[in-house]
């Protein structure tokens, strides 16, 4: 009688998550419309993925959907994972547990006397528990999982999985022009990892080029390779973009965050994007990305985190 209780509970869950995935278009392509650009002779596309959702924005919901059906599919009950207070990736897995009514478990760098970011707001909203870990024990989390019960599916800081491969691999299959760069914000290098595979089997000739944000390229130089197939070499991590490493600014980015939004109105944020976008500019303006090229930017979305930071973009 169990068993056939829940049984249908998975059923009723495996459905919600397939629901869930209907419910998303394809994102939009956005040519850019730029002189400095066309001096170049360059055309310069931005796969809007920040337009797929609100909420579960970016590659979020790429790096979510294959990893949500396998847990179904493992018959979970909940979920837990760690990142920082304004992690984009905390924010869109607890709302997608809030839709799924899964239960979701927070582990997050910080300490509770420490006012709420907006982004934890929200976790807490959507019925999110929230763990608040010291440094020293996050650092440590990275390496070894809490001790977590059976029934609780963990997954690492920043949706880093190899479930989140075949999602990200899917942009390929939305795109029908070849394009000979494939550019992306790059922090796990798990993105960069889906879009060599999707690369491989769709667009073979397509250089797919990672925009580190912090400064620990080589572990995602590690993490790709151990991620994906090593014979293929069609990819880089670019170093030089960091600003100071993760979430650290300067001037030069704010102000090309600030003529970037104003002349495009697309909207990018400091942490992400912004990085990602000024490299590709810079790229193609020292002719690194060579005149001719036709270019692919993906924004990664992560705007929400916009609102921790709105007086400095
Ligand atoms: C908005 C945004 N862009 C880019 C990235 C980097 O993606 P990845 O960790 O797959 O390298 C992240 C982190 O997940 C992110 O939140």
């Amino acid at each position: 009688m169990r068993n056939s209780q829940s049984k249908q509970e998975s059923k009723l869950r495996y459905h919600c998550v397939t629901q869930l995935f209907s419910e998303f278009d394809n994102s939009p392509l956005q040519l850019i419309n730029d002189s400095h650009i066309h001096a170049k002779q360059v055309q310069l596309t931005i796969k809007r993925d920040d337009l797929i959702h609100s909420i579960i924005s970016g590659n979020k919901w790429r790096k979510l959907k294959y990893l949500l059906l396998s847990i179904e599919n493992l018959k979970y009950k909940r979920i837990a994972a760690m990142g920082g207070p304004y992690s984009n990736f905390l924010h869109a897995l607890s709302y997608v547990c809030y839709l799924l009514g899964w239960q979701c478990q927070l582990y997050v760098r910080g300490y509770r006397d420490q006012p709420l970011t907006p982004t934890l707001k929200d976790c807490l909203k959507w019925n999110a528990t929230i763990i608040f870990v010291n440094r020293v024990s996050f650092r440590e989390m990275r390496m070894n999982k809490p001790l977590l019960a059976d029934d609780i599916y963990w997954i690492k800081e920043g949706g880093q999985h190899e479930l989140a491969i075949p999602g990200i691999s899917e942009i390929f299959s939305e795109l029908s022009d070849e394009y000979d760069h494939v550019l992306i914000a790059s922090a796990t290098g798990t993105s960069v990892a889906g879009l060599v595979v999707g690369a491989r089997k769709y667009q073979p000739k397509a250089k797919i080029t990672g925009i580190s944000v912090l400064n620990n390229h080589q572990q995602q130089i590690s993490d790709v390779n151990n991620m994906i197939d090593s014979r293929n070499n069609n990819w880089a991590i670019r170093t030089g973009f960091e600003f100071g490493g993760f979430a650290k600014k300067t001037q030069a980015l704010i102000d090309f965050t600030q003529q970037f939004i104003l002349r495009n109105e697309i909207p990018i944020e400091p942490v992400y994007s912004a990085k990602s976008f000024f490299a590709t500019f810079e790229l193609i303006e020292k002719g690194i990305i060579q005149s001719g090229s036709n270019v692919l930017l993906i924004h990664c979305g992560g705007l929400q985190g916009v609102r921790c930071n709105s007086s400095n973009v």
